[in-house]
């Protein structure tokens, strides 16, 4: 006899197979040639609680590229190393413009709004550079995930950061801006060649949502990073992490998320969940359009939300 599923699954086999059934997945990225190539047709979702197996759906071992998610954990290291003098080179507001602008750079001198956008990132990454290597930041970075998502076989695409290499004009010119105003302290080629491996890094959506537990907090979690700064980096991406579109996505799922070009999503239901999706299709601010609805219809359906009177454990 076939064992009760418990309703947790359900309901992620569910939202899957509504997204499966969709054709409107939105465009894939195609400014990072290595990317254009991805099946759009491809969907996935994983919930990583302490304590719980973690649960997953649809294609949950195909590795993706997570770019702009690797923010978040360049960012933790950023933390680690320069505590607060970090926000005297990046801001904490959002931007209202979209990841990759150059229109409030120009006008705020050189300091950027926040984390998550290019210049930011660009920063955050430039100030764990400082005093090192690209290979030793890099390194580092990988040794942060690997230990968040308990998994030692995860990898930085060469052919992907190569590609954007070749092909990122955008960011170099907001690098070369950046120094322009001295709010870049290594050469730009070696700090994009660091953020662009970093975007390279690759992990599967059960990988992501694994990793993401950090953010999580309790006692059952990976211990990478103070319960102040969880709180802190979890403001950020409420704030910041959809770049144009977070405050839509603030009111469609009511979590902290930070989203990817390649199509992944991680958000944190703080002391519940990490939860990862993935779905390579865009919406018009470079977010996962199947990824932002499954999140919505995934907290809908659990009540998840930071700004709902209760918050349950799920099923
Ligand atoms: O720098 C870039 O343009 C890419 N490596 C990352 C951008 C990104 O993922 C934006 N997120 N939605």
């Amino acid at each position: 006899m076939a064992k009760a599923q418990p309703p947790l699954q359900l309901v992620l086999d569910e939202i899957t197979e509504c997204a499966r059934a969709s054709e409107a997945f939105g465009k894939v990225a195609d400014y990072i040639p290595e990317l254009a190539g991805v099946n759009p047709g491809q969907f996935a979702i994983a919930i990583a609680r302490p304590g719980h197996p973690t649960l997953v759906a649809g294609d949950s071992d195909v590795p993706f590229s997570i770019q702009s998610v690797s923010k978040v954990f360049m960012l933790a290291l950023a933390l680690g190393k320069l505590g607060d003098q970090l926000w005297s080179r990046v801001g904490r507001e959002p931007s209202g413009q979209s990841f990759d602008s150059m229109l409030l750079l120009e006008l705020e001198k050189g300091y950027p709004r926040n984390p998550f956008i290019n210049a930011g990132a660009i920063v955050t990454t430039d100030a764990v550079l400082q005093g090192s290597s690209p290979r030793e930041t890099l390194g580092s970075l990988l040794r942060f995930i690997r230990a968040a998502a308990g998994d030692e076989t995860i990898h930085i695409n060469d052919r992907v950061a190569q590609s954007e290499i070749a092909t990122g004009h955008r960011n170099f010119a907001l690098a070369h801006y950046l120094r322009s105003h001295d709010n870049l302290k290594n050469p730009p080629e070696l700090t994009l060649g660091t953020y662009f491996h970093q975007c390279a890094v690759e992990m599967t959506c059960t990988q992501l949502a694994n990793a993401g537990l950090f953010l999580v907090g309790g006692s059952r979690t990976p211990r990478l990073v103070s319960e102040a700064r969880i709180r802190r980096i979890n403001a950020l991406m409420m704030t910041c992490g959809h770049y144009d579109g977070s405050g839509d996505y603030a009111f469609r799922v009511g979590l902290p998320g930070k989203s990817g070009v390649g199509g992944g999503i991680l958000s944190i239901v703080p002391g519940v969940a990490s939860i990862a999706v993935w779905s390579p299709g865009l919406n018009h601010y470079g977010n996962s359009k199947l990824g932002t609805e499954a999140m919505e219809q995934l907290t809908t359906r659990t009540g998840w939300s930071v700004f709902g009177p209760h918050m349950t454990k799920g099923g």
